[in-house]
């Protein structure tokens, strides 16, 4: 399961409270984050200059899924967009849907991490398979059945992607996949005209509002690349206002007993706030800036952490002294990236690992992890609709972290998607989840999920999907 390599090198990056390892130090938490407009964040674009052409090319091969077993007999490419002049290769695999690859959106599912791979999010539950005991199951209920989907191992360094220079910041991440994605449209133009879509959860929420705000500044009559919306699920993207999530759900207030006592929460108050003014601070430093928090900053995550339960599923009990409560194993998929019969059929070069240490380490160096990149999305909001969703036995990525996120977008609708209340959605007749849209902007809470809602409630993910291609909303099927 991808998705717990992501959450641990989210945890590396942000760093958060707790005496795991020596990359756990302070997170904070916040209240209300000032949304000044972020000058530094409209760089020229670097793959893709306005109007230039990218300077990617497309290297693909015609996956044969006889081989891969994957998806048999669903079309598909695997390889590299290169950048020789940067020497920046980034890997990527392609399916297209299941049904009308002619007619159905394309999805490319932005990985986390940062360098989490995310080709090997083709094994996620939503996704293409399973891999167990080196056995391939087909998901049955998948994202691959309603869309052609793109996965990207990004930033370069990471699993398959290669290159002599480093990336330490979403904002450069997303300047390579601007590139990668343009040469993609112009290589494949019958995948060109349909719907496109992000998609991505836990540390891709530093990365698609960058991604986003990169594509949209491109003038409309020069952009290559379709996009129609953005989805975020228990994502990380505005630090200061998810972390205000943090101890309410600690406290019972989330649907979940508490897990700390009611004095134990009156105390920990006074510290939560002090932590606020902190994290703003790092919101208003220039973005080559690295932001220091004071250790052990987040009271929430320490009650938590003394709780003995899992970070990324606080239903799961986890005993601190025997168990990896903030970390996990590494997944057994590994092995079917590492087979030489494998890399050879999609084109691979190098030896994989699900997730990439020295990248995590580079973003969380600069702090990456308490840059405003939210503040992207009012000026997306302009042009596409948003959805942020959120599994709400999550700890890592809260769901009142995740509604406060939504409910904090200075955007003119911000009155409005505040005043408007959660709606229960239910899929195929049983109550899944509550979501609420106003003016392009849809939150959603998805019951008895953790961290990554589709992971855990395939059928509710399905729902999701599947209303919001048709109505940008989600309401029950
Ligand atoms: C950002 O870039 C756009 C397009 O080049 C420009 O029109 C706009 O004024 C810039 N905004 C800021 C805040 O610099
Ligand atoms: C996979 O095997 C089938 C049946 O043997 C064959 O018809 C098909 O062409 C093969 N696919 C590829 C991509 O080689
Ligand atoms: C995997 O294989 C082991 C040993 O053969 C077996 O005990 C286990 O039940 C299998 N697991 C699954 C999910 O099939
Ligand atoms: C494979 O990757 C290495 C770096 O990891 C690079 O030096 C080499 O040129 C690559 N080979 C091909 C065929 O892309
Ligand atoms: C981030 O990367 C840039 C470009 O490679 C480098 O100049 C800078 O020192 C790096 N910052 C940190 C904090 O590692
Ligand atoms: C998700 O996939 C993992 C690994 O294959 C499996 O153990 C788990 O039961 C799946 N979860 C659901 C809800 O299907």
């Amino acid at each position: 399961m991808t998705t717990i390599s992501i959450a641990i090198s989210l945890l590396a990056a942000f760093s958060f409270a707790l005496p795991v390892t020596d990359e756990s130090r302070g997170h904070s938490s916040a209240f209300s984050p000032s949304n000044r407009p972020l000058s530094n964040l409209n760089r020229t674009l670097n793959g893709v200059t306005p109007g230039v052409r990218s300077r990617y090319t497309v290297r693909a091969k015609l996956v044969d899924s006889n081989i891969t077993e994957i998806e048999s007999g669903v079309k598909q490419y695997s390889g590299y967009f290169d950048n020789e002049e940067e020497d920046k290769h980034l890997f990527f695999w392609f399916f297209e849907s299941r049904s009308n690859p002619k007619q159905d959106p394309i999805v490319y599912d932005v990985s986390g991490g940062p360098g989490a791979s995310g080709v090997a999010e083709i094994f996620g539950n939503f996704s293409a398979a399973s891999y167990t005991n080196s056995t391939i199951i087909p998901q049955k209920i998948s994202f691959h059945n309603y869309a052609s989907m793109l996965y990207i191992d990004q930033p370069i360094n990471t699993a398959f992607s290669h290159s002599k220079t480093r990336t330490n910041n979403s904002i450069d991440a997303a300047h390579d996949l601007v590139g990668a994605l343009t040469a993609f449209f112009e290589h494949f133009p019958e995948y060109s005209t349909q719907e496109f879509h992000l998609h991505g959860v836990s540390y891709a929420g530093r990365i698609i509002p960058n991604l986003a705000h990169q594509i949209l500044s491109i003038p409309a009559a020069e952009r290559k690349i379709n996009l129609k919306s953005i989805m975020m699920g228990n994502a990380m993207i505005d630090p200061a206002s998810q972390s205000t999530g943090d101890l309410p759900t600690v406290c019972g207030k989330a649907g979940y007993p508490a897990l700390a006592t009611a004095e134990q929460c009156k105390a920990a108050e006074p510290s939560a706030k002090a932590c606020a003014t902190e994290i703003l601070k790092c919101y208003d430093l220039p973005q080559n800036q690295v932001c220091k928090l004071p250790d052990s900053c987040d009271p929430a995550r320490i009650l938590f952490g003394n709780a003995g339960r899992f970070t990324y599923d606080m239903r799961k009990p986890c005993d601190p002294t025997t168990d990896a409560c903030w970390t996990s194993k590494p997944a057994e998929y590994i092995k079917f990236f590492q087979n030489p019969k494998i890399v050879a059929a999609i084109g691979a070069n190098g030896t994989f690992e699900d997730s990439s240490l020295s990248v995590m380490k580079d973003f969380s160096r600069i702090m990456d992890g308490t840059k405003p990149y939210h503040r992207n999305l009012p000026g997306i909001l302009q042009q596409i609709p948003v959805l942020i969703y959120n599994g709400d036995a999550d700890f890592l990525c809260t769901w009142l972290g995740g509604l406060a996120t939504a409910e904090a977008i200075q955007f003119p609708g911000k009155d409005d998607f505040k005043k408007a209340e959660l709606k229960p959605f239910s899929a195929n007749g049983k109550e899944v989840g509550q979501s609420k849209t106003a003016h392009g902007l849809t939150f959603a809470r998805v019951y008895q999920a953790g961290h990554g809602a589709f992971v855990y409630q395939p059928e509710a993910a399905s729902v999701m999907v599947r209303s919001w291609f048709k109505s940008r909303s989600i309401s029950s099927m």
